[in-house]
């Protein structure tokens, strides 16, 4: 990236929010309806000839009071919000609105408390104890679960000529989820087959102001963007997953009080980190990965399984964390998809000091309290860092100039050259969602050697109906 030495003069942000009310139910019919995200924020950045621009976001009135925003449209100026010293996470997860607490036991979980509060440190190494204690029951519970998935595929295909993966990966990724993070698969316990349409319901209330549904717009306007759904729909939804998570992590629940966090308070925040951040994101994430994989080039295909077979073969036909290590290809190819579309998209922080964000172009002065906004696409999109950058391009992080763009790579809230803490906002989920993205290409490539897929959108993601399979033309593994 080029970057000049001189500092820049410090200028005003250009943009508009136009009339209050008016203007910003009107930018949010172009934001859902008219242009759509991507649209909506590259005609701002036309218009003012810069990537840092006062906007409205969505969802806006009532149910956000201020939707007004400084927007950071690109590589240079987006990880100002990684900077918790410079801008405040409290409250943001989800953007200028926030569901109820009712919705999380009355308690505000992990990903909306700023560092600085006290239960944030608390919680989060909650939760990597979580993760840590778990990791070695990833692969095999990733691996048993999956194998059953590819399995129901292959029939599907046989009786009907296609299969919807987004269906078959909800009920899957939410049976892995549990039984890697405690051991106990839900659709094993009282939960049933329930789990995953309970989690949608309840995910669906907290994520609803950001969607369409193509849904007369009138009627999407009301019941989705105006004012908050009643936590009450999924009341009993949410009483069945807590008791699956208060039985099922059991012991891991017995080790809180000496963090000084509450059974209750940590068994609502693994709630909510399973079921919102992991199932919502695997839900995002594995359509996304598959879908590149349809759209991309046969060669690609015959790359990715050449590699992953000889890694495998290289551990004694074992999937080892090892032999996933080795896998060059299959890191760049998950980073790839998570760079050119990551799971979550929008990121807020607002300004704890009057600060100034640099652009590639310019400096501007921002105000203490303003809200930052990035829409993470443009930054991880930006032509000033990536060639070609709109296009997928597999074995893009390869070799040595490859490796110079892994820091680009911020699906996590951070670059993906550094580490989550308790004192930053980076995802603790940042090594287990790389891992889990490169396992489902190792599974897929271990058993096919190219596929077919319809892949279309759906919600905040991808839709992936898998049209053909041709099985591997190599000896299998164990
Ligand atoms: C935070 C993305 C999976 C737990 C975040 C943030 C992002 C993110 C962007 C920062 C949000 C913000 O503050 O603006 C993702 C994606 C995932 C994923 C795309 C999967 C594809 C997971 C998993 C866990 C997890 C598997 C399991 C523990 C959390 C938590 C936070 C968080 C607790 C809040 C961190 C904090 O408060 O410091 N994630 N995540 N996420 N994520 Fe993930």
């Amino acid at each position: 990236m080029a970057e000049n030495d001189a500092a820049p003069t410090v200028k005003e942000i250009p943009g508009s929010y136009g009339v209050p009310f008016v203007s910003s139910i009107r930018d949010r019919l172009d934001f859902y309806y008219f242009q759509g995200p991507d649209k909506y924020f590259q005609a701002r950045v036309d218009r003012y000839h810069s990537t840092v621009v006062r906007l409205n976001v969505p969802p806006g009135p009532f149910m956000a009071s201020d939707p007004r925003v400084i927007a950071v449209l690109d590589a240079k100026s987006f990880p100002v919000l990684f900077d918790v010293s410079k801008v405040e996470k409290k409250n943001v997860f989800t953007g200028t609105y926030m569901p109820s607490t009712s919705l999380t036991g009355g308690y505000r979980v992990c990903s909306y408390l700023d560092p600085s509060e006290p239960s944030h440190a608390k919680v989060k190494q909650f939760l990597f104890d979580v993760l840590a204690s778990r990791k070695d029951a990833v692969i095999p519970a990733f691996r048993s679960n999956f194998a059953a998935l590819f399995q129901t595929m292959e029939s599907q295909l046989a009786s009907a000529g296609k299969s919807d993966f987004n269906k078959l990966n909800d009920n899957t990724s939410f049976d892995f989820l549990g039984e890697a993070y405690f051991g106990v698969r839900p659709s094993s316990t009282e939960l049933g087959g329930t789990g995953p349409t309970k989690s949608t319901k309840w995910l669906f209330l907290q994520l609803c102001p950001l969607m369409t549904l193509g849904l007369p717009k009138i009627l999407e306007e009301l019941l989705l963007h105006t004012f908050p759904l009643p936590s009450l729909i999924a009341k009993s939804d949410y009483k069945a997953l807590y008791k699956y998570f208060s039985d099922a992590a059991g012991s891991a629940l017995d080790s809180v009080e000496k963090l000084g966090l509450s059974r209750e308070e940590a068994c609502h925040n693994l709630l909510f980190a399973t079921v919102f951040n992991s199932y919502g994101g695997m839900k995002v994430l594995l359509p996304g990965i598959l879908g590149w994989l349809a759209k991309a080039d046969e060669s690609l295909h015959a790359r990715l399984a050449k590699e992953i077979r000889a890694a495998v073969a290289g551990e004694g036909g074992k999937v080892t964390l090892n032999a996933v290590e080795k896998m060059e290809l299959t890191r760049s190819v998950v980073y790839e998809a998570l760079r050119i579309d990551p799971p979550v998209k929008y990121q807020y922080g607002k300004a704890k000091q009057d600060l100034v964000i640099e652009s590639h172009d310019a400096a501007y002065q921002v105000k203490k309290g303003e809200m930052i906004f990035g829409y993470q696409p443009l930054a991880t999109r930006d032509p000033k860092v990536f060639d070609k950058a709109e296009q997928f391009i597999g074995d893009r992080f390869l070799g040595d100039e490859g490796k110079k763009l892994i820091k680009y790579v911020v699906w996590s809230n951070g670059p993906e050259t550094e580490t989550p803490s308790v004192a930053n906002k980076q995802c603790p989920g940042k090594e287990l969602v790389v891992l889990v993205g490169r396992l489902l290409v190792v599974e897929f490539f271990l058993r096919y050697d190219t596929f077919t897929a319809d892949v279309g959108t759906i919600l905040l993601g991808s839709q992936v109906t898998v049209t053909s399979l041709t099985k591997s033309s190599s000896s299998s593994t164990t």
